[in-house]
């Protein structure tokens, strides 16, 4: 239940407004300004809204809506006032300084409880407004600083578009490399390890974001040491163990140099998600030089693939409903899709066996 405070210096007005209001939320009373102030200083979060006399002994009505609003508090709490007056220059020297609408005495009990629902429900869903907007405040700021980020970017291209180079040379490579693996596979065991190979090279901005998000410095450099991820190869393959022997076949290659490997199939996620992931050194040749650069390498079979990139949907979806439930669907999918993959691929060794 939320809290409603009245303030009011008559006993038998705060009785009478418990007495209406105590069945939907918690009265507390305040026989004063100066008592209300206190009250509000230590527990303002859970006050949902304010009712308060204009006539009190000590600080009164006014005085205290000025020195909520000086505090800021107005914003975060609704203030209806309680009059007797009828007059029209209380009540817009009273709307002027902030105040969100007005219960006339005598009580009527159903348009006391009205008016205090009502507006607290306005002020909830006008603090939710806001919060929205300053998130999307917030997400504009970081793309222009991006945006920003993008522009010292172009002042210093040539050594960017280098490096980008390099990245795309690296792609190419492992490419070459896996696609030679499937060839001289599929001749010896007519078929292939491999389905398919899709490769991404990382966009400037996701660059700058990623460098920005993990505190790293903004330059070419800095991308070179931190970044393990703008050159990406995912090879999906139809078995598991394919892809543990295209791996191998792989990085056993003399000039491939294994840096970190993080195995999601042995150890999957706790989300469901399964893949192996290799950070490689990828030696490229250049016309003057040799050079090492760095890539990334996911192997997945059809399946992990498919669960993959319906969670990667929900991920960058902002207010899915029932997003637990699906959470929990998706995992047991990927459960599912464990037992499927070894299933067919035992299905597949019987088929090979009674060939032979
Ligand atoms: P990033 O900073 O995102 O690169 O992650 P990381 O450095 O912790 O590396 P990790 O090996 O965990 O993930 C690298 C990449 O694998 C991600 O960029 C995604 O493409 C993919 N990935 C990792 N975890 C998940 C997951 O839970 N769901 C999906 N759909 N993809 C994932
Ligand atoms: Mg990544």
């Amino acid at each position: 239940m939320q809290k409603i405070l009245v303030v009011d210096d008559t006993e038998l007005n705060r009785e009478l407004l418990h007495e209406i209001l105590k069945d939907e939320y918690i009265v507390e009373m305040a026989e004063d300004g100066t008592q209300a102030l206190e009250m509000l200083r230590e527990s303002r979060e859970k006050v949902g809204a304010l009712l308060l006399d204009l006539h009190m002994p000590g600080m009164d009505g006014f005085a205290m809506i000025a020195h909520m609003k000086e505090k800021g508090w107005l914003k975060k709490i609704p203030v209806l006032v309680i009059s007797s007056e009828n007059t029209a220059a209380v009540e817009s020297r009273c709307l002027e300084l902030g105040v969100s609408d007005f219960i006339h005495r005598p009580f009527e009990s159903s348009v006391v409880r009205n008016r205090v629902r009502n507006t607290m429900e306005l002020f909830a869903s006008r603090n939710q407004l806001e919060q929205k907007v300053e998130v999307q405040t917030e997400t504009l700021k970081r793309q222009y600083r991006i945006i920003q980020l993008q522009a010292e970017k172009l002042r210093e291209a040539k050594p960017f578009n280098k490096l980008m180079t390099e990245y795309s040379s690296a792609i190419m490579e492992l490419e070459t490399r896996l696609k030679i693996l499937n060839a001289e596979f599929s001749q010896e065991y007519n078929r292939n390890p491999f389905e398919s190979i899709k490769s991404r090279l990382k966009t400037a901005a996701s660059i700058y974001e990623k460098l920005e998000r993990k505190g790293y410095p903004i330059t070419v450099e800095s991308i070179r040491e931190n970044l393990t991820d703008v050159a990406g190869v995912r090879v999906i393959c139809s078995f598991p163990d394919d892809i543990y022997r295209l791996a191998k076949l792989l990085t056993r290659q003399e000039d491939m140099i294994l840096v970190s490997e993080k195995d999601y199939i042995k150890n999957p996620k706790p989300n469901g998600y399964r893949s192996l992931h290799l950070i490689l050194d990828v030696p490229i040749f250049l016309s003057s030089e040799k050079k090492y650069i760095k890539a990334e390498v996911q192997f997945r079979t059809i399946a992990m693939d498919f669960w993959a990139s319906l969670e990667h949907k929900l991920k960058y979806k902002k207010n899915v409903d029932d997003t637990d439930e699906i959470v929990g669907q998706l995992k047991a999918c990927a459960d599912s899709i464990e037992q499927l993959d070894y299933q067919m691929q035992e299905i597949r060794n019987r088929i090979d066996r009674s060939r032979m």
